[in-house]
């Protein structure tokens, strides 16, 4: 094995400088072993600069690898590792130590409003089905066109902001009607709604607002903007529930 040059060995100091002790408070829970879920502190030397995201899977692989959650890209795009971290919705890949108060426990547990399964991971059958009932593709009529389907850089603008949904749950799972009613459709599902609702080629508005003038669905909305604040791509998700309940009475869009 080669052996470490006095740079590499000089670096790796420099970077163990950095290190702060860090104490995450986990939300356990293990349906195998009780029906009650309790907190579990993990001490460990992080770098200020890393994520939430680096120090699960710190634990996972050198502490407790009985340590459950989802993760993919690890770099704010699947949208699969939202969770509650200090009591509000975040990425865990996009969190970094420093900005959440290191110095007091960091609590990390899963999202609420949904079935937890294990530690943070929770049952997102529900959520996934409100987000195909609102019929989230492009709908046409009519033979295929030979060219593309011409969209103006206005129209497209119409629909810009919703566009950009990883579909992580975040802004679901904070809002308080969805906590107490799971069959609330919930705002990722109207702002999927939105994207086609407002789309110039689609030819199924009429029906998508039909879908949420249901009693589980727009008007369920308190306007308490959780949502907007949840958001980790910055959708304004309370403006797009408002734009989809003004076309409701409208029926212009
Ligand atoms: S609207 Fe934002 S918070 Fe809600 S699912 Fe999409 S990306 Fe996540
Ligand atoms: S792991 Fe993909 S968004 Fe965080």
């Amino acid at each position: 094995m080669a052996t470490p040059t006095m740079d590499k060995v000089e670096a790796a100091g420099a970077a163990s400088d950095h290190l702060i002790t860090v104490t995450l408070r986990i939300r356990r829970f293990n349906p195998e072993v009780s029906a009650d879920s309790t907190w579990q502190d993990f001490q460990l030397e992080m770098d200020p600069k890393e994520r939430v995201l680096d120090a699960l899977h710190k634990i996972k692989w050198e502490l407790d690898g009985t340590l459950t959650f989802r993760r993919s890209c690890a770099h704010g795009i699947c949208g699969s590792d939202a969770m509650r971290i200090n009591g509000r919705n975040r990425l865990a890949c996009k969190t970094l130590i420093k900005d959440i108060g290191p110095e007091k426990p960091i609590t990390v547990e899963a999202i609420k409003g949904l079935t937890v399964l294990k530690d943070l991971v929770v049952d997102m059958d529900p959520f996934f089905q409100a987000f195909r009932d609102v019929m989230p593709f492009l709908v046409t009529t009519g033979n295929e066109p030979t060219r593309e389907r011409y969209q103006s850089a206005e129209d497209r603008e119409r629909f810009d902001d919703t566009t950009k949904c990883i579909l992580c749950a975040a802004c679901t799972s904070s809002c308080p009607v969805f906590w107490n009613d799971g069959q609330y459709f919930g705002p990722a599902a109207i702002v999927n709604a939105h994207r086609f609702i407002f789309d110039s080629r689609d030819e199924a508005g009429e029906q998508r607002l039909e879908i949420l003038n249901d009693r589980d669905g727009v008007w369920r909305c308190r306007t308490t903007f959780n949502c907007t604040d949840a958001c980790p791509r910055g959708i304004e998700v309370t403006k797009a529930i408002q734009e989809v309940k003004r076309a409701l009475i409208t029926r212009r869009y």
